[in-house]
């Protein structure tokens, strides 16, 4: 082992404060602390040899090389320190002059899937010529009911399990509820319009319901109603068709079956033939191996309904359809749960 000297240590100190003063990075200076002052070191290494000497020399030159240790761990802190400063300096003034950098993100809300499908579907209607309304969530037995040709104690209130507003009259009846379906808004617009009659009604609607993954106690419905001189079967169908064609696409089949609802007649429930499997069937979830998913109920407005809000029966005809978009956004968005629509789970409702 060489002995150390006063000059190998003045020229190892020289050397390793010359190399600091080049260094750019960290990493470097991580680097020459191992050379220089690692266990390995060359300063430490010289130092190591201090045991040579004898012990005059020993005291002269341990001191000088102490002295050599310290200059070099303070030189080091420093440079380390002035180079985090520069790098912040140089982000800070990068900053204040990269006009290019994008900016930050403003957080936003988006539409709820449910109001994205309402939009869609008065949009598909609105091209045909119907108007948007909106009407009351809390109605009238009257409206919901009794104008519908669904008079009290008739069988078919057991359709719509209703949710009753805790309020009795003078008769002691129980006149208001939160409406089973958009369908009261049908009288609402002929009484206060003479025909033609062009509307579709979006909202949301109330059961008392046992929820599960195709119910929820409340939901909305998207209510369609034309009356004129002359509207037939064929513009129900034809309208509807259309309408299957915009919002599921220009090859669709549609079908029509019979179905019973009190406020028309003939009353149908339509069809259309399935977009996952194209009316396969076979194995197919989304139409349960059907081949046709239903849509909505509709159907030609009983007269008994025109009647009551005062038509002429004998001069205008119309039909009527209800929708429900949960369950087109389910069937669009292969959704398999109603509850998902509305228990806020943003992890759901960010990806539409
Ligand atoms: N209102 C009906 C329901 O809620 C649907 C419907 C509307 C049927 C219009 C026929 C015509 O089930």
């Amino acid at each position: 082992m060489t002995q150390p000297t006063a000059q190998s240590i003045e020229d190892i100190t020289q050397k390793a404060l010359v190399e600091l003063a080049g260094f750019e990075t960290t990493e470097q200076l991580d680097q020459w602390r191992v050379t220089y002052l690692g266990r390995r070191g060359e300063l430490t290494t010289i130092l190591r040899g201090l045991s040579q000497l004898d012990l005059n020399d020993r005291r002269l030159i341990g001191a000088l090389g102490n002295q050599a240790k310290t200059t070099l761990e303070e030189s080091l802190a420093s440079r380390t320190q002035g180079m985090s400063e520069t790098r912040l300096a140089r982000a800070a003034s990068e900053e204040r002059i990269d006009v290019t950098l994008p900016g930050r993100p403003i957080v936003t809300g988006g539409l709820h899937p449910t109001t994205q499908i309402i939009r869609e579907i008065c949009g598909a209607f609105a091209g045909m010529g119907f108007s948007v309304i909106e009407g009351p969530e809390v109605e009238w037995d009257h409206y919901n009911f009794e104008m519908l040709n669904i008079p009290s104690g008739h069988p078919a209130r057991d359709m719509w399990n209703t949710l009753w507003v805790d309020y009795r009259d003078e008769q002691g009846q129980q006149p208001m509820l939160l409406r089973t379906h958009t369908s009261p808004m049908q009288a609402r617009v002929m009484e206060s319009m003479e025909p033609p009659v062009r509307v579709i009604v979006p909202g949301k609607c109330y059961r008392y319901e046992a929820t599960d993954a195709t119910h929820e106690w409340h939901f909305y419905q998207v209510e369609g109603l034309a009356v004129d001189e002359g509207i037939t079967f064929a513009d129900l169908k034809g309208t509807l068709f259309e309408f299957a064609k915009r919002m599921f696409g220009d090859e669709r089949k549609v079908r029509f079956r019979c179905d019973y609802f009190p406020f028309v007649e003939p009353g149908v429930d339509m069809s259309i033939d399935c977009f996952a499997c194209q009316g396969d069937g076979q194995g197919c979830r989304i139409c349960r191996d059907s081949g046709w998913i239903e849509i909505m109920g509709a159907g030609m407005v009983h007269p008994k309904v025109l009647a009551g809000v005062g038509y002429d029966t004998e001069k205008y005809t119309g039909f009527a359809f209800g929708l429900g978009p949960e369950r087109i956004a389910m069937l669009k968005y292969g959704i398999d749960d109603i509850r998902h629509f509305y228990t806020n789970d943003l992890r759901f409702l960010r990806q539409f």
